[in-house]
């Protein structure tokens, strides 16, 4: 690991959604570390009983915080539990939490179960209200701080294996624009960042997940960003660097969401085609 940059220095923070070595958010937390950051770490019970946070935790001298983001309570007590180990409030949040029931229970998008659909949204878009709503009723938000969310292009643009999640990542874009307006006035960013498929234990969980990998890294003129890279890109949205950049979903995909089609597609179909005839 490089020495960074020290671009949190003195800075603190909370990161939720780190499971295992591939979650974006631990490669997030390693990359907070790096720049100087003091945090806490948080996941579901459930999550945490596997265990595999406590390596990271320890690598990080960062508390380990159970916490349901569908349950108010559990908010509560994460904020209250981070303010004893932290010392106050803090300066950024990261919000790397995603599940549907309908995509891990191969649901098609024309047959949801509705109440699985509810956990979807909550889960994936409506706990980010919850947990600003409770970090700024509690006074936890420092003036000047960022909010970033991981979000994906499916709330743009149809990609059908992702189902639900497309809706669900539509709101939660829609939450930081409106929660983003009305921190504003206290210098606090919320942003979205839109990650290209990323080989993550939610990623690989989604039916033809290698289909839209391969297709996302072939048709981006850069290739398909890793974790590492997605981690870099949040530090500088924690950081002073981007104090006025807020309310915006910022693509984080190698170009793909510019890109038409690659000449290296155009080539492979061009074959395969040809290969048919
Ligand atoms: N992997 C990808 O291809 C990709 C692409 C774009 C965006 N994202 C987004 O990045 C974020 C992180 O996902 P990841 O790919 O690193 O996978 P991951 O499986 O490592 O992380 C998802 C996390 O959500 C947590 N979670 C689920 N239910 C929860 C609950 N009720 N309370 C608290 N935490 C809960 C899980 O325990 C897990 O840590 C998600 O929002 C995901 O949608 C992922």
């Amino acid at each position: 690991m490089s020495d960074g940059y020290g671009l949190l220095k003195g800075k603190k923070g909370i990161i939720f959604g780190a499971l295992d070595e591939r979650s974006i958010a631990w490669r997030i937390a390693l990359a907070c570390k790096r720049e100087g950051a003091d945090f806490v770490l948080t996941n579901a019970p459930v999550a945490l009983r596997l265990g595999a946070l406590d390596a990271l935790g320890e690598e990080t001298g960062a508390p380990i915080i159970p916490c349901d983001v569908t349950k108010d309570d559990e908010i509560q007590d994460l904020m209250n539990q981070t303010k004893e180990h932290l010392g106050g409030g803090v300066d950024f949040i990261l919000h790397a939490v995603g599940m549907s029931p309908n995509v891990r229970k191969k649901k098609e998008y024309t047959d949801l179960n509705y109440n699985w659909l509810q956990q979807t949204l909550d889960i994936s878009a409506i706990s980010l209200h919850r947990v600003l709503h409770h970090a700024d009723e509690m006074d936890m938000l420092n003036d000047g701080g960022s909010v970033v969310a991981l979000s994906y292009i499916g709330a743009q643009r149809i990609f059908s294996k992702y189902s639900d999640m497309n809706d669900a990542k539509a709101l939660l874009e829609s939450i930081a624009r409106n929660y983003g307006s009305r921190l504003a006035k206290r210098g606090i960013r919320v942003n979205t960042v839109s990650q290209a498929p990323t080989k993550t234990s939610a990623g690989t969980g989604i039916k033809g997940f290698d289909g839209m990998y391969t297709f996302a890294d072939k048709i981006a003129p850069m290739g398909n960003p890793s974790a590492d890279e997605c981690a870099d890109y949040c530090v500088t949205l924690f950081s002073d660097l981007t104090r006025k950049v807020t309310m915006q979903n910022l693509y984080h995909d190698g170009g793909f969401v510019t890109a038409g089609i690659s000449e290296e597609m155009i080539d492979d179909l061009a074959k395969l085609y040809s290969d048919e005839d």
